[in-house]
């Protein structure tokens, strides 16, 4: 019998707590335990095998630790390792439990937001190069003309506490720049990186108004949601107490000092070693 436990949720760095908040506020019952993989990240220029060796070992940590149900809240994980994941590691590990990603929830969505039917994706080398966001949204809207660009000074300026700086402009605008150069009907940019939203304000300040910026925590909010009212079995092995733990790769200090952005109050965080 698996014993309930938290939910997994797993990213390379910080940008899954962009996620994790959002999913707190449709779900403030759960418990969660986030692990990001700082010590290691950034993931988004590495190779698929090392993307997949990284991510298996992150989620067998959650497994471990007592979740039932992991949520990659990491685009590149997603690409790069879900499949590979869903397909071959998890009927050999434990057939009864649960990897999700954070793209196909995201795509569902984007069929209502876009009017002209011209969609940009803003992400990392690596989730680009997967072409994951156009086969998805092709599956569901095959009326949608997708374009992307990759963005890899991004992430490093995230963990590297630079997301405000008046270095990070000349970036942001740049890489903003390019997309609409690519497709001018573009109505609706993806920020399909989950660190992106921490650049959220200086992103809108270079997009034109009349386009739409989406962030993905709100929809992997609802959609989460939704999978566990339409999955008893696997909800009913999530605990509820509302607790969230952290564990991180790198140093207590470092993961609270910036981590406390997200999060009000003390929080729970344990260093780990992943392999
Ligand atoms: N935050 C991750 C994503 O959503 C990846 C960042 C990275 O490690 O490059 O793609």
């Amino acid at each position: 019998m698996l014993v309930p436990g938290p939910i997994g949720v797993f990213d390379s760095g910080y940008g899954g707590l962009t996620i994790l908040s959002q999913m707190r506020e449709h779900m403030p019952e759960y418990d969660f335990l986030y692990l990001g993989d700082n010590a290691r990240t950034p993931y988004g220029t590495r190779s698929f095998e090392v993307v997949y060796e990284f991510t298996s070992q992150a989620v067998k940590t959650l497994f471990d630790m007592g979740c039932q149900l992991v949520i990659l809240a990491c685009n590149t994980a997603s690409a790069k390792a879900l499949r590979t994941i869903q397909q071959i590691d998890l009927p050999k590990m434990d057939p009864r439990k649960r990897v999700l990603g954070i793209i196909r929830p995201t795509v569902e969505f984007l069929g209502d937001i876009t009017i002209s039917r011209h969609v940009g994706i803003l992400a990392t080398s690596g989730t680009i190069k997967s072409q994951s966001y156009p086969l998805e949204i092709k599956k569901l809207f095959p009326d949608i003309t997708v374009n992307g660009e990759a963005c890899p000074i991004w992430v490093p300026l995230v963990e590297n506490g630079e997301a405000q700086s008046e270095g990070a402009d000349y970036f942001i605008h740049r890489h903003i720049d390019n997309l609409l150069s690519k497709d001018s009907l573009i109505d609706t940019i993806v920020l399909g990186c989950t660190h992106y939203p921490i650049l959220y304000d200086k992103i809108r300040r270079y997009t034109p108004e009349h386009i739409n910026v989406i962030m993905q925590g709100e929809y992997v909010g609802r959609s989460l949601t939704d999978y566990l009212i339409r999955h008893p079995e696997m909800d009913s092995l999530c605990t509820k107490g509302g607790i969230c733990r952290f564990l991180t790769t790198e140093s207590v200090d470092i993961f609270k000092q910036y981590a406390s952005i997200f999060f009000d109050g003390d929080m729970q965080v344990c260093s780990i070693a992943l392999k």
